[in-house]
């Protein structure tokens, strides 16, 4: 094939591979067309690797060659990462993206490091040095930060924080900028200063993310995500390349969207995320005040009479659902209840789980009605006409103290306001804190009722005493 045909074959695979990406892209706005969406963006992507190794000829027409190293190297990513996604619980599903998410901000670094050498050899101008270092310094910053984001899901690493801890990190994250600027000016090569870029830059994304505890880590997951979109657009920039620069856009427009809205869900401003300075406790244990009063259980046979007469019932699931897998059950519960008249909706709050959409996911996945979940503002606006809340392995989401108490870490946090309801039952099997780490003042309301064990045995019990309610 001539060059000019190779070419042109490469420039329409990546079309391709751009346009399955966006359409892949769109689908996984859906549930029932996301598992269609991955795969033809993955096929997309696929397509375009491999037109990238076979098709790629450089100016002096010459093709890629080191075809061993490169196949060598697919497939031990390619082994490693299907056994880790096949095995990976759903629970542990927000580590693992965490630690691609690491993977793909530590590539782009690379690709920069090998590049910033490169460029020195050959054409050297300040905007081509500026995307080279900024994939650096962005890819830099997503891969440390990701990696104690995922030891923090993990459970393996406590929040650190210290006096001056927002300062120290502003000024750690304006070195680096500066630094970045500079090299980009200076146009040549710089070793010394190339090693210490990459220092700074793994040093910040450790320092921006450690403080940062209890229900504030949603936002941190999203805007590291969004960090590994940018770093990769960056790469397209490097290489001219259509389809790293569609994916990179697109992950960074699409994490920076997500990462707002979640800072307006929690009630956040995102430059307080970028220097690290919000949310306090975390799910290690720290706690904001003390809770006085008494619990009082209720029986199954209490629940299933009380539900059963009720005319609304509204469901709050939260990461103890997706723990116990109760979500089929609970879908069970909700259609014989349906059956008897009760009408049953779920509250679902935006960082309910432990990942984005995670609650909705779940849902899904047992075939509730998507018209069935109301967010968080709709529900709120209908629980004081409800006979009975069943919040089920939620516990931060429903905390009164993000409401209440100034002194609480997730203080100004906007939350179901399920207390509002005429009786509340909550599903749990002890009296353990949420992720926050914080007590929480609902479970000792008197309204609430505590039906205690896990979520899925509860509810199977519960199934039956209704039908023969
Ligand atoms: P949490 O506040 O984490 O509470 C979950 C509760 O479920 C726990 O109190 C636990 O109490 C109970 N539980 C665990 N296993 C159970 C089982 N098998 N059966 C019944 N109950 C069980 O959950 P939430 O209300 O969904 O809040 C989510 C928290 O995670 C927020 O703080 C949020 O900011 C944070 N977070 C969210 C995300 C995203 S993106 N969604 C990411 C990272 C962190 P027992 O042990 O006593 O049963």
């Amino acid at each position: 094939m001539s060059h000019q045909i190779e070419n042109t074959v490469l420039i329409l695979i990546y079309l391709f591979g751009s346009i399955t990406f966006i359409s892949g892209l769109k689908m996984l706005s859906k549930p029932d067309s996301a598992r269609r969406g991955n795969i033809l963006a993955a096929v997309g992507m696929g397509a375009a690797i491999m037109g990238t190794i076979f098709f790629y000829t450089n100016a002096t027409g010459e093709h890629l060659k080191n075809h061993i190293w490169i196949f060598g190297a697919i497939l031990i990513g390619t082994v490693i990462g299907t056994l880790t996604a096949r095995r990976v619980k759903m629970t542990a599903m927000p580590q693992m993206v965490s630690l691609f998410n690491g993977m793909g901000g530590a590539c782009a670094a690379m690709i920069s490091i090998v590049e910033y050498k490169h460029y020195h050899f050959y054409s050297c101008n300040s905007g081509e040095l500026f995307a080279i270092l900024s994939g650096l310094l962005i890819g830099g910053i997503s891969f440390s930060g990701s990696m104690i984001a995922f030891g923090k899901l993990n459970g393996n690493i406590a929040d650190k924080r210290f006096k001056g801890q927002s300062l120290i990190n502003l000024i750690l994250l304006a070195i680096p900028v500066v630094m970045v600027v500079f090299m980009s000016y200076q146009q040549e090569y710089n070793g010394l200063m190339l090693l210490s870029l990459i220092a700074i830059c793994l040093l910040y994304g450790i320092t921006f993310v450690m403080p940062i505890g209890g229900a504030d880590m949603p936002v941190v997951i999203s805007l590291l995500n969004s960090f590994t979109g940018v770093a990769a657009a960056c790469g397209g920039f490097i290489y001219d390349n259509q389809v790293m620069l569609t994916g990179g856009i697109l992950v960074g427009s699409a994490g920076t969207i997500l990462t707002v809205l979640m800072c307006n869900a929690m009630n956040r401003s995102l430059l307080n995320v970028i220097i690290g300075s919000f949310g306090g406790g975390s799910h290690s244990g720290t706690e904001a005040g003390t809770v006085s009063g008494s619990i009082k259980e209720i029986s199954l046979s209490d629940t299933a009479v009380l539900l059963s007469y009720s005319k609304k019932v509204f469901i709050v699931p939260g990461y103890g659902l997706a723990v116990a897998q109760a979500q089929h059950t609970c879908h069970e519960l909700e259609k014989i209840l349906e059956e008897k008249g009760v009408d049953v909706k779920y509250a679902i709050h935006p960082v309910a789980g432990r990942m984005p959409g995670h609650m909705n996911v779940l849902l899904a996945e047992a075939d509730v009605p998507y018209d069935k979940l109301l967010e968080m503002e709709d529900a709120n606006n209908e629980f004081s006409a409800t006979d009975v809340v069943m919040v089920i392995g939620a516990n931060d989401v429903v905390n009164p103290a993000a409401r209440k108490n100034p002194a609480s870490p997730i203080y100004g946090m906007p939350i179901l306001d399920v207390d509002l309801a005429q009786n509340v039952i909550v599903l749990k099997r002890g009296m353990a804190a949420g992720y926050a780490g914080i007590e929480n003042e609902l479970f000792y309301d008197t309204k609430t009722k505590m039906l205690f064990g896990d979520a899925k045995a509860s509810l199977q019990k519960l199934v039956s005493e209704v039908k023969n309610v």
